[in-house]
């Protein structure tokens, strides 16, 4: 599905202003080298591009090497090849040569794909090896409200009040892209999250989480129109 473009056809604008979000609560320096944790077909690099030529580093993981592959053109045809690592690899188990090398993680709409509790933590918990002390880590997830209905309704009104698109493409986008989004996200997310497969965060639970890897100052915010939550928080001094 990576592969191919459908995933990133399908993609409400909602889901993108939550990416732009994220990165800027990361807000990392100029030459910070960034881990984007389950970057799918890489849509992160569509906001961050200033970023990359000011000569920021992003290295992209994922398991699937379909949206990989998609990634690494996306970031030829930007012209920023030079700047993004992508690397097949398991959250859950990071590579231990990349300890303390990296200042600054994302991971936007990843974890909670993880099927069980344990690897959940697990993957937060390698995420904080491979920060330096006191690097930011932004953590976006489904919440316990998340259905593919409202976030569907929230990306038609925000479709509907564009400015930058003729109103034909605004009409094509808000009822058939958005149509085409609904039945996606019902199949493919919220089937999985009523199933268990995937997983619907609690504001508490990712407090815990986030401290039990070593994560000081958290922050969570809800984004109301997709019902997810942004938190983050920095990773305290090594004991
Ligand atoms: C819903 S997509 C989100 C992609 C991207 N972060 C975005 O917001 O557009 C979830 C991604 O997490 C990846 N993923 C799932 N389990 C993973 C794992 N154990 N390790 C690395 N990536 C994983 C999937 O392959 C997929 O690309």
């Amino acid at each position: 599905m990576f592969d191919t473009g459908i995933y990133d056809l399908g993609i409400p604008i909602n889901f993108d202003t939550s990416l732009r979000r994220a990165w800027t609560t990361l807000a990392p320096a100029a030459t910070d080298r960034v881990l984007d944790i389950g970057c799918g077909s890489g849509r992160m690099l569509l906001h961050v591009l200033p970023w990359l030529r000011s000569g920021g580093h992003l290295t992209g993981l994922d398991v699937d090497p379909g949206g990989l592959a998609y990634a690494g053109r996306r970031a030829q045809q930007l012209g920023v090849a030079d700047q993004v690592t992508f690397v097949q690899g398991n959250m859950s188990d990071l590579d231990p040569d990349q300890i303390g090398a990296f200042d600054g993680a994302v991971a936007h709409f990843s974890v909670y794909t993880l099927p069980s509790d344990a690897e959940r933590r697990a993957a937060i918990h390698q995420v904080a090896r491979v920060l330096r002390p006191r690097a930011r880590f932004v953590l976006v997830v489904p919440n316990e409200c998340y259905r593919a209905r409202p976030l569907v309704a929230d990306a038609r009104r925000a479709e509907g009040d564009r400015k930058d698109i003729p109103l034909w493409l605004r009409l094509v986008r808000q009822w058939a892209l958005c149509s085409f989004t609904e039945w996606g996200t019902r199949r493919n997310v919220e089937k999985k999250l009523d199933q268990d497969i995937y997983h619907r965060y609690t504001a508490p639970e990712l407090v815990d989480h986030l401290t039990s890897a070593g994560f000081r100052d958290i922050h969570i915010t809800r984004t109301p129109g997709l019902n997810s939550y942004c938190a983050w928080g920095c990773l305290g001094e090594p004991a």
